[in-house]
């Protein structure tokens, strides 16, 4: 018979085994250890952090230190310390790592799931080079409020599309099996409605009732958890009155007992401590308590878990086997990944790749929202060009928010791009603000003259990398500083004026986008969005990118997004506002605004290119779909215009009509990156069983119900044709 110490060290045992061999040994101390993560692997490793890893008091580091002190510190964890259980390295590898990609909300704006998986795997393999084995990502919070700072950080607002391309991101980080030395755990954040939070401002109290909640909230995460996510990351918000981080109904219910997960889930930062800022426990020691009987594995960087679990098993208030439950967790995560095993360092990969995936996603991810008189893209022949705006030349802004091993040094800017691209001597540049969010108009004529000498003028506008992300929610959503004076400025010289828009949000700019003859939404493009942005503007390349997120004309719009429901009262078509003061109309009586358009200023899964694309009337199988079967849905797209390009299209389905709850005017069921070459026409098909149209009902049974349901396939969430069909019992 194995005896324990032999059992945890034997490969070939199962790893179940192996961990009941291994917990049989712990102490409560080294238990507890393996639950705590923190935050202070400082460079060079002190003596006291070095004792206590050889003592067992930390189960991981996250976001400190360097290759060098987690190689050392995992050298004492593995030959020094009693039981030599190794550390788990965790870091926030957002979008990128040394090489950064637009941000996510940029990247999903390409809808280009393989490219994304990519960008993760190079991530993964830089990162893993660095002695880094899981990422705080992806975050696949469903995002619906522009003021939310962390909207940068999410896949948009459509759980389909965040579904698809958090699943990418998985794939992309882990890679083929977790125990390979390039293999990076991936965490499903922020478990979960983080991005309810009401009023847009972060942390804030999320209420979300439960069929919403299963319907688009946790979509993702079930993605996530199908496609072998190896942890989770609670929220910090309440949901529904109970913080994410002792809510039970989320970690057990739901992710143990419906999902089965077997994965580890470790809260976000001091989020088991805050549980007492929230008013749902009286002190740490309450923390303790009921994050622990909610599921909460390990605790992230607050020491709850060390300083009070003994005295709560004193007090039976909680059970060895809740801890037990706890650490089993942790050490199956560190099992699959080899770390017991003596997993090798991942070599170090070259840039070129992670560069070249870069410049893709950069490019795709761009979104052409306006183009009058097809001004885009310029020709190379242009005789001067005026670069105006701060962000035409700053790395550290084009790197975006959630960048923290993105080197500047790599970045790429479009004024370097343009300069390379057209010689300095053509290109005219003039920052005109200091910054961002500079409100200083001094610098404005210097500006205004370049334009004048110039063919043409391209506007680099938008927010500082700072103005999204964590703790970074706005109450208003337009260009930051004199940015709207500056276009309205620049419009008097009467060139061409193209918007190049950096930004980690949608933005309201109605005003300036009626002044302005293109507009191209790069969001913030990474490492490489000088060159995509310069290919882009001079037709080396064509826009492709559709937005995952709806864009108001104003923040008080907000929360604005495409699949809402009807409501008794419809705005129409022609209800676009009535002008104040003027007289009652009874037709006037429908969910509209008097003092503005209700309709966005760019809808969801809008986006133009440099060709024009004809779709033909979407159309269907059969008039029914049987339990068993399936009907096919089609079109035909051509490319009516001059030149080859990528269009998404989009699959949307709503019904049916009379159920049991009133259903979204349309919701996203499919897409499709498809090329075409200039006058080609493709037939375009997406497959639905009865199972892709299921949704939660009154009942909270999550089923089809029978009735007639539309379809459309179309290039954005408001154009499109449709086809019905129905659904039997
Ligand atoms: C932060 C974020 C979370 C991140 C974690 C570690 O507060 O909410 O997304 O992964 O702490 O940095």
């Amino acid at each position: 018979m194995l005896v324990a110490a032999n059992l945890a060290a034997a490969p070939a045992v199962n790893i179940e085994q192996r961990i009941d061999a291994l917990l049989k040994r712990m102490t409560i101390e080294e238990k507890l250890g393996q639950m705590s993560q923190s935050t202070s692997l400082a460079t060079p490793l002190s003596d006291e952090i070095k004792q206590q890893i050889r003592q067992g008091r930390w189960g991981s580091f996250l976001n400190t230190g360097n290759a060098a002190d987690r190689m050392e510190a995992q050298r004492i964890a593995l030959q020094e310390s009693r039981l030599g259980i190794p550390l788990i390295f965790g870091r926030d590898v957002i979008h990128g790592y040394r090489i950064v990609v637009p941000i996510p909300l940029g990247e999903s704006a390409s809808w280009d799931a393989d490219l994304i998986s990519r960008a993760a795997r190079e991530a993964a393999l830089a990162a893993t080079a660095d002695g880094i084995q899981w990422t705080f990502a992806p975050m696949i919070d469903i995002a619906r409020d522009p003021r939310w700072g962390r909207i940068a950080e999410s896949l948009g607002e459509d759980p389909h599309v965040a579904s698809v391309l958090g699943a990418a991101m998985v794939r992309g980080f882990q890679g083929e099996s977790l125990d390979r030395a390039d293999s990076l755990a991936a965490c499903a954040k922020h478990y979960a409605g983080y991005g309810a939070a009401e009023g847009g401002r972060d942390y804030n109290s999320a209420w979300i009732p439960e069929i919403l909640l299963r319907d688009v909230y946790l979509r993702p995460f079930r993605a996530a958890r199908d496609t072998g996510v190896a942890t989770f990351m609670t929220a910090f918000n309440t949901l529904n009155a109970v913080p994410a981080t002792g809510n039970g109904f989320l970690l057990r219910d739901i992710l143990r007992n419906e999902w089965k997960f077997d994965g580890m889930v470790v809260s976000d930062y001091d989020a088991i401590a805050e549980l007492t800022a929230h008013g749902y426990t009286s002190d740490a020691r309450d923390a303790a308590r009921k994050a622990l009987l909610a599921g909460v594995d390990m605790e992230m960087v607050s020491t709850a878990y060390f300083d009070w679990v003994k005295s709560l098993l004193q007090a039976q208030l909680v059970t060895m086997k809740d801890v037990d439950g706890a650490v089993r967790n942790i050490l199956r995560l560190k099992f699959r990944l080899g770390l017991f095993d003596g997993r090798p360092a991942a070599a170090k990969p070259s840039d070129a790749q992670a560069l070249d995936t870069a410049g893709r996603l950069a490019t795709e991810s761009v979104v052409l929202l306006k183009n009058s008189n097809g001004l885009l893209p310029l020709k190379k022949t242009i005789g001067k060009l005026a670069v105006i705006g701060p962000l035409a030349d700053s790395r550290t802004d084009q790197m975006g928010t959630w960048s923290m091993d993105g080197d500047a040094r790599e970045v790429r800017t479009p004024l370097a791009a343009l300069r390379e691209m057209l010689g300095s001597d053509r290109v005219l540049y003039a920052p005109a603000l200091k910054s961002a969010i500079d409100a200083s108009t001094a610098e404005f004529p210097r500006a205004l003259r370049l334009a004048h000498e110039s063919d043409a003028v391209v506007l680099f506008l938008g927010e500082a990398a700072t103005m999204s992300g964590e703790a970074r929610s706005r109450a208003f959503l337009n260009l930051p500083g004199a940015q709207e004076e500056l276009v309205e400025r620049l419009a008097s010289a009467g060139k061409p004026m193209i918007a190049v828009i950096m930004a980690g949000r949608p933005l309201a700019f109605h005003r300036s986008a009626e002044k302005l003859d293109a507009i191209l939404y790069a969001w913030h493009p990474g490492t490489m969005g000088g060159p995509a942005i310069a290919h882009l503007l001079f037709g080396d390349s064509a826009p492709s990118g559709k937005l995952t997120v709806t864009f108001p004309r104003s923040v008080g719009q907000v929360p604005i997004y495409y699949a809402h429901l009807s409501t008794g009262r419809p705005p129409g078509a022609n209800d676009l506002g009535v002008p104040m003061g003027t007289r009652e109309n009874p037709q006037d009586y429908t969910s509209r605004y008097i003092d503005l358009d209700f309709t966005p200023e760019y809808p969801f899964g809008y986006g133009l290119s440099y060709t024009t694309f004809e779709y033909s009337a979407t159309r269907v199988s059969a008039p029914a779909l049987t339990s068993a079967g399936s009907v096919t849905i089609s079109a035909q797209v051509a490319d009516t215009g001059h030149r080859d390009a990528d269009e998404v299209v989009q699959l949307y389905v709503s019904g049916p009509v009379g159920g049991s709850v009133a259903r979204p005017v349309r919701e996203l069921k499919g897409f499709k990156r498809v090329h075409l070459k200039a006058g080609q026409r493709q037939m375009v098909e997406f497959s639905i069983r009865r199972a892709d149209l299921a949704y939660y009902n009154s009942r909270m049974e999550f089923s089809a119900e029978p009735g007639n349901y539309r379809a459309w396939i179309a290039p954005d969430s408001a154009r499109g044709t449709s086809v019905e069909f129905t659904v039997g019992n």
